[in-house]
């Protein structure tokens, strides 16, 4: 979501005249577009932008901007500390950098605002086949660590006809596979709701691919699995946050659903689809999760065994209901994710290793980061493959026979 906002800042600054510099130190404007889920990433921008203090002593004409959820957050304590930042602007206000970088202002934040649902905004996006497409902003469901509904308001979605707008463009422009984008895009609701908008995307020519992120488990209808198994480009992967196989853990996070209720979406995901790659975000060390709930949570992983797990330390983030509740040490909380990693490595290790030697289509997108000779792109169940073969290749489908399973990419060849 933080990524594809800076495609639309991007996107807007091209069309005022603005080209990216290649460096920081050659830059006349920098933006910080922050994120500020973990705490983690906090630290890193303050220290970050702590460091263009003397890159506006060497060129005074530099202008430096902080966007984003923290930003939206700590509008005054980023003025004090760094009173060399020029301008901040919150993610619901990216419509207004015109005016901000004409000087009308120093600070932009619009809450819960329809203005940005509706506006059409320019994307800059880097070639390479796949496109990010917002269907919908901000969340209604206040799970208790999370500071998304703070920073980014209520839920507001997209007109159908825009949306459907930008993804023929997309197409014109070359791009095969779009990914809609919103923290909990099941719930969709304009003019059509959600497996409404897939089937009209579905019928765009020149797309062959569709994902989307974020699922939530509670509102993942029967009426939505029938739309993924029915539409042709619906890619057969869904991402679907468990945070806990815990259902005390669950109700604490005021999740909306059980254990046995998250167990029950999986099998009617999987009884329609088979083949479905599933993957998840786990939090450990939530307050008041015990060493049972923790196990309840390894013992979710081995039972359904996902595809793959993103899982993350919990960190206190202000103004959620959980940062009342008692926070666990940092040990504890680094042995928990430590033992949730162990498990699923094994476990994704041994679903990519069911994969060897067959024959699958990957959308290709670019050159190896970590081989020059190699290209990488991705099966439609999302899976990452490398394999050696020709630049003309990228932004094509091709068939590759996968050779060998790693833990987070296969190795393929071309067929
Ligand atoms: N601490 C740790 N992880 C968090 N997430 C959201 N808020 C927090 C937090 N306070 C994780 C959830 C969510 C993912 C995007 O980030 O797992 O699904
Ligand atoms: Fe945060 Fe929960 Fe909304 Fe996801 S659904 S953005 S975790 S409040």
């Amino acid at each position: 979501m933080n990524v594809h906002d800076s495609e639309k800042i991007a996107g807007i600054l091209c069309k005022e005249g603005y080209v990216p510099a290649d460096d920081p130190g050659t830059a006349d404007l920098i933006i910080f577009n922050t994120c500020s889920i973990r705490q983690k990433a906090e630290q890193k921008f303050f220290s970050e932008l702590g460091r263009t203090k003397s890159l506006k002593k060497k060129n005074p004409r530099l202008k430096i901007a902080v966007a984003g959820c923290i930003a939206q957050q700590q509008q005054d304590a980023i003025f004090r500390r760094a009173p060399h930042v020029d301008f901040i602007f919150g993610p619901q206000s990216l419509h207004r950098v015109n005016d901000l970088i004409r000087g009308v202002s120093h600070t932009a934040f619009d809450e819960d605002n329809p203005l940005m649902a509706d506006s059409e905004l320019p994307v800059l996006r880097k070639a390479g086949g796949r496109a990010w497409v917002s269907i919908m902003y901000g969340c209604n469901n206040f799970c208790s660590y999370c500071i998304v509904p703070y920073t980014r308001g209520r839920e507001r979605s997209r007109p159908s006809e825009n949306i459907l707008r930008e993804v023929e463009q997309l197409a014109q422009s070359g791009f095969k596979e779009v990914t809609l984008l919103g923290q909990n895009v099941n719930s969709y609701s304009h003019d059509t709701d959600f497996p409404g908008l897939l089937n009209k995307i579905n019928s765009v020519t020149g797309i062959e691919r569709i994902r989307f992120v974020t699922s939530h488990p509670r509102d993942l209808s029967e009426k939505l699995i029938r739309a993924m198994s029915e539409f042709d480009k619906v890619c057969e992967h869904i991402h679907v946050p468990l945070q806990s196989g815990s259902s005390k853990v669950l109700n604490l996070m005021n999740r909306g659903y059980s254990f046995d209720d998250y167990r029950g979406k999986i099998d009617m995901l999987r009884n329609a689809m088979k083949n479905l790659s599933i993957t998840t975000d786990i939090i450990v060390g939530f307050p008041g999760e015990t060493d049972d709930d923790h196990k309840d949570t390894m013992k979710a992983l081995k039972e359904i065994e996902f595809d793959g797990v993103f899982a993350f330390k919990y960190s206190t983030r202000p103004r959620t209901a959980a940062a009342s509740m008692d926070d666990h040490s940092d040990a504890i909380k680094s042995q928990r994710l430590r033992e949730i990693l162990d498990i699923q490595d094994g476990i994704t290790l041994k679903l990519n290793k069911n994969l060897e030697n067959s024959i699958l289509e990957i959308l290709v997108e670019g050159i190896s980061e970590n081989d020059s000779t190699m290209l990488t792109g991705r099966t439609r169940t999302n899976k990452i493959v490398n394999f050696r073969g020709n630049s003309s290749h990228i932004t094509s489908i091709m068939k590759v026979k996968i050779v060998k399973a790693r833990k987070h990419s296969l190795l393929g060849s071309l067929v």
